[in-house]
């Protein structure tokens, strides 16, 4: 394959060349190789970074050791990280074995070394990093991925680890794919005449389209009910994300490029070059027994908050479990950021929920914490996209259902037992 080369400004050839230092010069590499493997014509600025693969149960040791070999890198720009495999404070809490802390404590040194912000999270748009509709990123974590470019209209590829680590030394990213105004028209029309009641069935809309999208742009029509929130296409988005790799959706009145969008969409119409996909509700009911692969009587974990729990969602679950006590041998673990965690406690949510045995976590979530090596069985969860991520590997196996009926296994039938 003969791959064209991509135009560098003299700044970045000095960098190619090792003027900048060893972890620069790799980046620059890594930049310039999937540029050239895309077609880019140069690199471009980016506002922010966010990076996956920080957990210590993905990247392992040879991961490890790689982003320590990156010591002399510092950011350029702003960047978090995606969650880490433990609550970074109270990871001894949780179960987490002291091997497994230890690597994961390292990954984290090895990124603030760089200059990287130990922000966990995979919603970093509700801590303030919340990009400008048109301002280009070079974010990793799917879900947000999608948020940015579909809810905010910011202009993100989805990056890879290193190649995001790589726009956080450099500051730039090629300019490809989701960068090109003519990449975000919609390839797919999604027919979806459904009056929607919460995330929970968002979540499952989303992974209905995203099975059959795969990596095109739906266009997603006639979903009803009350105002859609942000924590509804936040579900939405990560199911779309999880289920087939769309990175970009359009939604007829809610998203901000949907009009235009439209248009696009008239004229493929017209020509009949299009594709639709209807999905009714008894299609939400389907998808919800394929991605359960356990019974309720088998769990013994339910976790909230993914994608990370926003303050409304740590509020709703706070009020279903006031006064209320988890049944002996169960757990309910509710995952979010830091920063929301903080301010959850201020608001009083997460003592209901610590009071009746749950517990708020920070940093981490049920997908990359190591669940089957802390002797999990079943987990109950709320997010088509956790379902799809640990029904994968089948350890521990899922229960997916809305969130009151998940706390109503929680919650022994007295509500009150120890
Ligand atoms: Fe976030 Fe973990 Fe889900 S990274 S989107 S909570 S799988």
């Amino acid at each position: 394959m003969n791959l064209m080369p991509m135009w560098l400004s003299r700044e970045e050839e000095r960098i190619l060349e090792g003027e900048r230092g060893f972890a620069a010069q790799k980046a620059m590499e890594i930049l310039v190789a999937l540029g050239e493997i895309f077609s880019a014509d140069r690199l471009i600025p980016v506002g922010s970074v966010q990076i996956s693969g920080v957990s210590y149960k993905t990247i392992g040791k040879e991961g490890l050791e790689w982003l320590e070999s990156l010591s002399d890198g510092k950011a350029v720009v702003p960047a978090t990280l995606n969650p880490a495999g433990m609550d970074l404070e109270r990871w001894k809490e949780m179960g987490i074995p002291e091997g497994f802390a230890e690597g994961q404590l390292r990954i984290v040194r090895a990124f603030q070394g760089m200059g990287i912000q130990p922000l966990c999270t995979c919603t970093p748009y509700l801590l303030g990093n919340l990009p400008r509709p048109g301002e280009h990123l070079a974010w990793s974590e799917s879900s947000a991925v999608c948020f940015a470019n579909s809810v905010l209209g910011a202009m993100t590829n989805r990056e890879g680890g290193p190649s995001a680590i790589a726009s956080a030394l450099i500051g730039r990213t090629p300019r490809y794919g989701y960068h090109l105004p003519e990449n975000r028209m919609p390839t797919l029309r999604v027919d979806a005449p459904l009056r929607l009641k919460e995330s929970f069935e968002f979540s499952l809309l989303g992974y209905i389209i995203g099975r059959e999208a795969k990596n095109r742009v739906p266009f997603i029509e006639g979903v009803r009910g009350h105002p859609i929130s942000k924590d509804e296409l936040k579900a939405l988005s990560a199911s779309l994300a999880a289920s087939g790799s769309v990175a970009l959706f359009h939604m007829e009145g809610i998203t901000p490029e949907a009009s235009k969008a439209k248009k696009s969409l008239k004229l493929l119409i017209s020509r009949k070059e299009f594709e639709t996909l209807r999905i009714e509700s008894k299609d939400l009911e389907m998808a919800r027994e394929k991605l359960s692969t356990a019974s309720e009587d088998e769990v013994d974990l339910i976790a909230f908050g993914c994608p990370h729990a926003s303050l409304e969602e740590v509020g709703r679950i706070a009020r279903l479990l006031k006064g209320r006590r988890l049944r002996r041998g169960v757990r309910l673990w509710v995952f979010t950021s830091l920063g929301i965690r903080r301010a959850a406690e201020r608001c009083g949510y997460v003592a209901p929920i610590e009071a009746a045995g749950g517990r708020v976590y920070a940093d981490t979530c049920m997908v990359v914490a190591p669940l089957e090596e802390m002797g999990f069985q079943a987990v109950a969860v709320n997010s088509a996209k956790a379902a799809v991520y640990l029904s994968a590997s089948n350890k521990p196996r899922v229960f997916l259902a809305p969130t009151a009926k998940c706390i109503s296994l929680a919650i022994s039938k007295m509500g009150s037992e120890g």
